[in-house]
């Protein structure tokens, strides 16, 4: 069914001047851009997105880095976009990500505490609402 999720350039993929790649793939794969805005997110943004991961080791090093720069947020639209989004995005470690994915193909390890990986996508339908309502009031 159609659907939307949210979909982040992170600071490393804004920085590294990616977004406009990246949005590439999203437009050759067929997905509607709905909304789309350049975002400086402040920590109790970062902590409302990011909730689940409170208290794991990366928990600060990710805020940090994501306090680190604009991220593009985008309301992305389609049919099974959410798994579809994540099939372009690749697995998290961008080291071992499969060529061909955003993060497999853009991403590696920098030896820092986190993984920049380029890019976030909602994982489930409950997670896209919240996380729409978060970056897009
Ligand atoms: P994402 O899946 O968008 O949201 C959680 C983020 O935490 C993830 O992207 C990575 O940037 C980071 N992350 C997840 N797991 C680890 C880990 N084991 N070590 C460091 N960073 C991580």
């Amino acid at each position: 069914a159609t659907e939307e999720t949210l979909v982040l350039v992170k600071p490393d993929g804004v920085a590294r001047g990616l977004t406009g790649a990246i949005l590439a793939r999203i437009e050759a794969k067929g997905y509607a851009l709905v909304d789309i805005r350049l975002v400086e997110p402040d920590r109790d943004l970062l902590a409302a997105h990011y909730a689940e991961h409170e208290g794991k080791p990366f928990y600060e090093p990710l805020l940090e880095f994501m306090l680190s720069g604009p991220s593009v947020a985008i309301r992305l639209a389609g049919n099974r976009v959410i798994e579809g989004f994540r099939s372009l995005a690749g697995t998290t470690d961008p080291t071992t990500a499969a060529p061909g994915t955003i993060r497999g193909d853009f991403g590696r390890d920098w030896g820092l505490k986190v993984q920049q990986n380029l890019v976030h996508g909602s994982d489930s339908p409950e997670s896209a609402a919240r996380e729409l309502d978060i970056w897009f009031d």
